[in-house]
């Protein structure tokens, strides 16, 4: 693995066409300050672009946080104006996360609370760690959520269960989060990152232009009625059709390979 220093309070290992995106501020459980949230943004804006990287996994540096939320000594105090400007600078960052064109796997190994949660919220995929407790606690500092936490919990868990960890601002534990469909893994901690990895693997296995289109048809596709929803699909699926991807992987299948899939 290369070790590359991409932003503040960032790491990047590098195996193979997996990037580890380490937020790294162990001594404040990883909180998001803006230099953080200004380096999250530059890379998913760079990597999109970047043929090397296939897929990305984002994790906490230590073994007790993912992101323990907004840097609180950095919000303190903040006017209606700058808590707005902080709030679109983290929305974009997620935004940017959410719309990025290959699979982004939160690993999470241990606090995801506040933007941290809502950070993991706006990956694609999440495993957690036995360890992990996940929660917006926001209403307990008198403050609403603002990366998001208010719109993509309820999306994901449904809205009851969303309005009961947002109005309580109680965390759930790992294995509650898994029953509601909040992450997709629990792993013992030291099987995380090796989990997400294995994750990250077997869709790099798949059709990397199928990958992006339906990242694209998913993501685009909740925001629309239904009726749209599949007039977008539809065409997420002809774009598919064109590819030298489709053709090579039906030929492998008949020829009964594997397919060698060149993202066009
Ligand atoms: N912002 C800034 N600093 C933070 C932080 C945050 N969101 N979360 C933790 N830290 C810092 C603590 O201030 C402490 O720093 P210090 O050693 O200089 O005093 C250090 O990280 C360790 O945290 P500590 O609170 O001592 O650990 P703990 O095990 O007792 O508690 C938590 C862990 C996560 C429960 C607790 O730190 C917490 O509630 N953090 C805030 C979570 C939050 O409200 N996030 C949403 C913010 S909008």
């Amino acid at each position: 693995m290369d070790l590359m220093e991409v932003g503040s309070g960032l790491r990047l290992d590098v195996d193979g066409r997996i990037s580890l995106l380490t937020v790294n501020r162990p001594e404040k459980l990883n909180a998001l300050n803006g230099r953080t949230v200004d380096g999250l943004s530059q890379f998913f804006r760079d990597a999109a672009t970047d043929d090397d990287i296939g897929a990305v996994i984002v994790t906490g540096a230590g073994d007790r946080s993912f992101v323990a939320g907004a840097d609180i000594e950095e919000i303190t105090g903040f006017s209606a104006l700058e808590g707005r400007d902080w709030g679109r600078r983290g929305q974009e960052m997620l935004a940017t996360i959410e719309s990025f064109p290959k699979p982004v796997i939160a690993a999470i190994n241990g606090y995801a609370l506040g933007g941290g949660l809502e950070l993991a919220m706006a990956c694609h995929l999440r495993v957690a760690s036995s360890s992990a407790l996940l929660g917006q606690p926001e209403v307990k500092l008198g403050i609403v959520p603002g990366f998001g936490g208010t719109q993509r919990l309820p999306r994901i868990v449904g809205k009851g269960r969303a309005l009961e960890m947002l109005l309580t601002g109680e965390p759930v534990g790992a294995t509650r989060a898994l029953a509601m469909g909040l992450v997709n893994a629990v792993v013992k901690p030291d099987e995380l990152i090796g989990e997400a990895m294995g994750l990250a693997q077997r869709i790099l296995r798949n059709g990397p232009v199928a990958v992006a289109l339906i990242l694209q048809s998913v993501n685009r596709g909740l925001e629309m009625p239904l009726a749209e929803a599949l007039e977008w699909e539809v065409a997420q699926y002809a774009l598919s059709c064109s590819t030298e991807d489709v053709r090579e992987g039906t030929r492998a299948f008949l020829e009964r390979r594997k397919p060698d899939f060149r993202g066009r």
